[in-house]
């Protein structure tokens, strides 16, 4: 039957034959498949692999540095690219989900192939895919994926004319963690809740500002860690915080407020396509509603999203 340390030692093997001296360029996410297929490309071909990180500006507080940081101390050839401007500007102005989805893969094959360009002689393009990537015709997930749907936007980016070498092809998802695991990705990696590729851009209802951007992030920091402390980030598939597009009035002091409503989601779930509520204990939800209100300027009131997948969605755009 499956066992990783089998699985690691002969892809390896098979890796290094396919490859020989060959470069390969690889976008990583921060999310599990990316890293994995890193570093097993990387336990390969070592400095050969030329992995890409970009910063979208939608990712959760601190998450770009600390997941960077990770990267190199796994000893991941890895280049950081700020590229927050470039993705502010192409969604300046955007609030329908889909249209902002679409600026954010555009923006990141543009970012991505400028990166690929760096490279003197890329022969490959490294990708994250797992098993259940390649039976789902229509896949939602990942920058990879992002990448697929827009195939037909114009003329192929460069990087997508490389060949491309897939080393997780035939996993499952718990197998693609034992083999990280077992290659030494962090647990904080490991163990962490999918994120979507548009990250905090659909978490925030309606139009984008970096300001806005902040706001959530501060609240979803407090709430990830009280998920983390109490030991329910373990026990659930999926958390995170909604920035709503609507306000709600306040009173703090003698005063008046008028600002902004987040929205938290828990869920349970498998694979994402069917999803139950997480039954919060009140004083937990308590706590976190506290902290979130005393702490994040400009967000006034929270609440609970008790809705299961069907017929919600998880994210709410
Ligand atoms: P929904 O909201 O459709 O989400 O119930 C199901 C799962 O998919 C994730 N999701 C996305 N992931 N790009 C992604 O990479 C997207 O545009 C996207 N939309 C939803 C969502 O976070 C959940 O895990």
């Amino acid at each position: 039957d499956w066992n990783s340390a089998n699985f690691i030692e002969s892809t390896v093997q098979e890796l290094k034959e396919k490859l020989g001296q060959d470069k390969v360029v690889l976008g990583l996410s921060g999310g599990v498949d990316s890293s994995v297929a890193a570093l097993l490309l990387h336990r390969a071909i070592g400095k050969n692999l030329h992995c890409i990180f970009v910063d979208n500006g939608l990712l959760r507080k601190n998450e770009f540095e600390d997941v960077l940081h990770s990267y190199q101390d796994l000893g991941l050839n890895v280049k950081g690219v700020d590229a927050k401007l470039q993705f502010y500007n192409a969604l300046s102005g955007l609030s329908d989900p889909e249209v902002k989805r679409k600026a954010i893969g555009r923006t990141f094959i543009e970012v991505f192939d400028h990166e690929a360009h760096q490279i003197q002689d890329v022969k490959w393009l490294g990708q994250g895919t797992i098993y259940p990537d390649v039976i789902e015709s229509v896949s939602v997930k990942g920058p990879s994926a992002t990448i697929k749907s827009h195939h037909n936007v114009g003329g192929l980016p460069d990087f997508m004319k490389l060949s491309v070498v897939e080393p997780l092809r035939s996993l499952f998802k718990d197998e693609v963690r034992r083999v990280g695991g077992e290659l030494g990705l962090p647990p904080h990696i490991l163990n962490r809740h999918p994120f979507p590729g548009p990250g905090l851009a659909i978490r925030i209802l309606g139009e984008i500002t970096p300001e806005k951007i902040r706001l959530l992030q501060e609240a979803d920091y407090i709430y990830i860690q009280n998920l983390k402390e109490t030991g329910w980030y373990g026990k659930i598939w999926q958390a995170g915080v909604i920035l709503l597009d609507s306000r709600s009035v306040g009173v703090m002091g003698d005063e008046r407020t008028y600002e902004h409503v987040v929205a938290l989601r828990a869920v349970h779930s498998t694979d994402g396509m069917t999803a139950d509520w997480v039954h919060l204990p009140y004083e937990i939800l308590a706590k976190i509603s506290n902290e979130i209100i005393n702490k994040v300027k400009g967000i006034n009131r929270v609440v609970y999203d008790i809705s299961s997948k069907p017929p919600a969605t998880i994210e709410w755009e």
